[in-house]
């Protein structure tokens, strides 16, 4: 099967619903035909400031988040990133092939570092595409699942593995972005032109996958739309409507076109009622077994314990090649 690897920073309690759409609803299917790995990348998360002990509960929930949404850790590699020291050994090697001039295109972080303040923003703020590529070619990743604001990372990666080879020789397979076209940007209920994300300015237009099934409810029910009554896809006039016809497709899997036939000559209340059903219907449950999987914190260390063996081993093997190409003088 297809090598697959994928990840999320535990840089909030909970994920939130563009987390879940834009990735874990990928992963779940995907790692059915994949050999895939799923990573909870801490040492991401620390390229802007953490509080120590709640650093350690995000990583937790994290990991308890995947398997609650239907990521087997016997089926797949579910592990923390920091456990597997080879992916910041690689990603040095890799910073002594990145351009500076090519870091500082990335996108994400031109904006993260504007919101800081350049003075205030980290070194690993501007290396964090690096660690990255570094996550994705030590395990000769085919593809990668991501949404749609990853996938510029996913570019440097192959850019990196490119030139590593044509410089070191093949040692790299060069991965490909996957995101599905339709659903790869969800945007913030409040704010539809903008995407939802932890750093969201206000609470009511980000929905939690741990927020309580009301709160959901109450969320999406009071999400922006326009002064308009049609059910349309129109993302230039009609951002709120066409954000929440984007979630329902995902959760039912009904094509976007086939729900705007649903709900011609229904109104905005209708369709934000039928949305909230389905987020909820599909949350409640899995809240309810993050929180179980939480109850017994030795338990799911254990596994993320089993789960880092796993990926250490693949990992260095990679790793060792890495330092051999590269004419790192082997330990005796
Ligand atoms: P992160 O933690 O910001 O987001 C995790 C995943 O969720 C997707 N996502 C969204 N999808 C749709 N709509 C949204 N509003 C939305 N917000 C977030 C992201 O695209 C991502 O797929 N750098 C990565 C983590 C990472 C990684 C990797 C991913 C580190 N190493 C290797 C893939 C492979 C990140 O910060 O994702």
């Amino acid at each position: 099967a297809p090598r697959l690897f994928s990840g999320m920073q535990p840089s909030a309690d909970s994920l939130h619903l563009g987390n879940f759409v834009g990735a874990l609803l990928q992963w779940r299917e995907l790692q059915r035909k994949h050999d895939a790995l799923f990573c909870v990348v801490d040492l991401h998360a620390i390229t802007v400031p953490q509080e120590a002990a709640s650093l350690r509960e995000k990583t937790r929930r994290t990991a308890a988040q995947y398997i609650a949404a239907g990521i087997d850790p016997e089926a797949s590699t579910l592990f923390v990133q920091s456990h597997v020291p080879a992916h910041t050994e690689l990603a040095w090697v890799l910073n002594t092939i990145t351009g500076f001039g090519e870091a500082s295109r990335m996108t994400q972080f031109k904006d993260k570092s504007a919101r800081q303040g350049a003075d205030a923003a980290s070194v690993g703020l501007f290396t964090y595409p690096v660690l990255m590529a570094a996550d994705i070619l030590l395990y000769g990743t085919e593809v990668v699942p991501v949404g749609d604001d990853q996938r510029q990372h996913v570019e440097l990666t192959r850019d990196l593995a490119a030139r590593f080879n044509s410089r070191f020789g093949d040692t790299f397979v060069i991965p490909e972005a996957i995101t599905l076209p339709d659903t790869a940007r969800i945007y913030d209920l409040q704010n539809p032109t903008s995407k939802m994300s932890k750093s969201a300015e206000s609470e009511s237009g980000v929905v939690w996958l741990l927020d309580e099934p009301a709160k959901t409810a109450k969320k999406i029910r009071s999400a922006v739309t326009d002064t308009g009554r049609e059910v349309r896809f129109d993302r230039g006039e009609k951002a709120g409507v066409s954000n929440l016809l984007t979630i329902l497709s995902a959760f039912t899997g009904e094509k976007i076109s086939a729900l705007e036939q649903q709900f011609e000559g229904r109104g905005y209340g209708d369709l934000k009622k039928a949305v909230a059903e389905a987020v909820v219907a599909e949350f409640e449950p899995i809240r309810a077994r993050t929180l179980e999987l939480l109850d017994d914190p030795a338990e799911l260390d254990r596994l993320l314990a089993v789960n880092a063996a796993r990926a250490n081993e693949l990992a260095q093997e990679r790793l060792a090649q890495v330092y051999d190409r590269i004419g790192l003088l082997p330990r005796a």
